[in-house]
């Protein structure tokens, strides 16, 4: 028998409702006939995540099995009497594609999207092992001569002989994917099966992919999965002892726009913050002219002259030899270095300042306070947070990283034949406080969206890269507190725009309904793992393609590991199961073993001193 023959022995049901690609089937059989053998192998029926198939000739029409129940269910659910011959099994069905089999060369022409519907009575059909695997053929396509391979391997298709389910890179991460899932469901796993099995792709057939892949790592855990392949960074260290792996981060705060700037130091807008808003503005403004050796430096005290011209003691004046026209066209959001020592004696010697005479004075102290005390507070206290100092030391024109040493320590160059290159880059920021982790998510994701806008479309093409986000719940989050407006803002950035740039994101949470919408919402590809959380399952509803929001009722039950691929980077809807991983190249595991450190003696007192004396250092 060839496949996708039209074998009665497969039949497993008769369709009883269609609505739009949905179809409601009654399956045949009573309820104790839960499989189906043919050929020597048995098949379950009724597999949630299963694919089932319904013949028009030669054409067919497949779907993705969502929901299977009792018809008396269903009869409860509706308030009716249940008659004695309610017993029958009713089956949802997700239709997805369509197939024309061509026995002459044994293939299967797949097409996405159904334009045959079935009409009711009409019989559903189990798929063989051997037509899936020639289904998931079909769909991932076959590669044209000398083309370059966006196929990544990274999971098998459940119930089609471990057939290798392949993602399409180029469409899952050019256009955004999340990884979701309840805690230990295998989110991390499947995050480094995939970034794994991209180091492993030869695009070209012959060489090792060259991928460019930053990760954002709450839990520290990614930097065993990639050894060699990797280079991890950190913020700051709250321990100083053995987490310290990792080289120091560097990301100043120079390189944020005035308006992010201004939301670190003042926060979100009060109703009568315009006009600190301004100071910092000005501010901003002035010390990167400064820098730009436009303008004079600020004085650091009073009693200096007061402006000949009449003006403003805090406008910006051309230094000798410079043009006014360049201060006016000066654009202050560029990440231009600026310091900061600089900022505050602007605001103080000159925003601060009134002429008297021929002098400037300060002017009076309640004005002062009202005007500028907060501000000059708040950037004393940011600048004295140890956590932050990756971010606060202060620019000095020799010492200080360029804004290109900024970018080479997640972009470095490639070496032609160098295989034990470092291509992933992962910023540890385990251990940080939410208010620290945002703006520093933040200014990474900043960083890079800028990097991308100011690349021309050959250097674009070369350079694609890709932004994951573990833990994205923690740092954009769908709430309006002001330490995740940085993150927010920069993220659904890439969210939106980044495609067009070659900026993809990957976001992996546990708690989608609390990642921010805008962003989750630009995903193109979806990898579900077990979600238990209701709420979270209607989250993942609404956002799933057209019809394919049924697929979720599935989720509950998936073992660890198995996951629903859905969307532009899944050749068609699946249930998968990811490839497994070594312990070497996992991420580092998070649960405490109780039994273990319990079975021992504990800490002593000398140990418990030492301890202590981190608490407080
Ligand atoms: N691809 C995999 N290969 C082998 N083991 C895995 C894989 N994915 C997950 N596991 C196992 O499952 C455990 C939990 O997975 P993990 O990815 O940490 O879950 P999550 O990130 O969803 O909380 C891991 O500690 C590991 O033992
Ligand atoms: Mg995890």
């Amino acid at each position: 028998m060839a496949n996708f023959d039209l074998v009665p022995d497969l039949k497993i049901g008769n369709i009883v409702e269609v609505s739009g690609t949905t179809i409601r089937i009654e399956l045949s059989g009573d309820v104790t006939e839960l499989t189906r053998s043919h050929e020597g192998r048995v098949y379950p029926i009724g597999q949630i995540g299963s694919t089932v198939k319904i013949h028009f000739g030669r054409r067919l029409v497949f779907g993705f099995v969502t929901l299977l129940r009792m018809r008396s269910e269903e009869l409860i659910e509706q308030g009716q009497p249940i008659p004695p011959e309610a017993d029958q099994r009713l089956m949802e069905v997700e239709l997805f594609a369509e197939g024309v089999w061509q026995g002459v060369n044994g293939t299967l022409k797949f097409t996405r999207g159904v334009s045959t519907y079935p009409l009711p009575r009409q019989g559903v059909y189990l798929l063989t092992r051997d037509e899936a695997v020639d289904l998931y053929k079909s769909a991932e396509g076959q590669l044209h001569d000398e083309a370059i391979d966006p196929l990544v391997p990274f999971a098998t298709y459940v119930g089609a002989d471990s057939a290798r389910c392949r993602a399409n890179i180029d469409k899952m991460f050019g256009m955004h994917c999340a990884v979701l899932g309840s805690t230990g469901s295998g989110k991390s796993g499947a995050v480094a099966a995939l970034l794994h099995s991209v180091l492993e792709h030869k695009p070209n057939g012959a060489d090792l992919c060259r991928p460019r892949i930053i990760i954002i790592d709450p839990h520290g855990e990614y930097g065993q999965a990639f050894g060699e392949r990797a280079i991890v960074y950190r913020a700051y260290d709250p321990i100083g002892h053995e987490q310290a792996q990792g080289e120091a981060v560097k990301l100043p705060y120079w390189l944020m726009s005035a308006d992010e700037f201004r939301l670190l130091v003042i926060g979100k807008t009060e109703f009568e913050a315009t006009s600190q808003n301004n100071v910092i503005y000005k501010a901003i403004t002035y010390a990167r002219l400064v820098a730009a050796e436009l303008v004079d430096p600020s004085p650091s005290s009073y009693g200096g002259a007061a402006p000949s011209d009449g003006g403003n003691p805090d406008d910006p004046r051309p230094k000798a030899g410079v043009q006014s026209q360049q201060i006016i066209e000066f654009d202050r959001d560029k990440p231009r270095p600026f310091s900061l020592d600089e900022l505050v004696n602007h605001i103080t010697y000159l925003q601060g300042a009134r002429a008297k005479g021929a002098v400037l004075e300060r002017i009076p102290d309640g004005d002062f306070t009202k005007n500028f005390k907060s501000i000059l507070d708040k950037l004393a206290i940011l600048r004295r947070d140890p956590r932050i100092s990756f971010l606060m030391a202060n620019w000095e024109t020799a010492a200080s990283p360029s804004l290109a040493q900024v970018l080479t320590q997640f972009i470095s160059e490639t070496q032609a034949g160098d295989d034990s290159k470092k291509d992933i880059r992962i910023l540890d920021i385990s251990g940080l406080p939410n208010e620290v982790a945002g703006p520093l998510a933040g200014m990474i994701a900043r960083l890079m969206f800028q990097y991308k806008l100011y690349q021309t479309t050959d250097e674009r093409k070369k350079d694609p890269m890709l932004l994951v986000c573990e833990e994205a719940h923690r740092y954009v989050p769908d709430r309006g507190e002001a330490e995740y407006a940085t993150a927010q803002i920069a993220i659904r950035k890439i969210a939106r725009e980044g495609r067009k740039y070659g900026l993809g994101l990957m976001l992996v949470s546990q708690r989608p309904a609390d990642v921010e919408s805008t962003v989750i919402s630009q995903c193109g590809t979806w990898l579900v793992l077990r979600l238990t959380n209701q709420t979270d399952q209607q989250h993942v509803a609404r956002f799933l393609p057209d019809g394919l929001s049924g697929m979720t009722k599935a989720l509950p039950n998936l073992a660890q590991q198995e996951a629903i691929f859905v969307g532009e980077g899944a050749s068609l809807p699946a249930r998968v199961r990811i490839r497994d991983l070594t312990s070497n190249q996992l991420p580092r595991s998070q649960s405490a073993k109780f039994a273990e450190g319990w079975a021992g003696l504990g800490l002593s007192n000398a140990e418990l001193d030492v301890v202590a004396g981190r608490m407080v250092s």
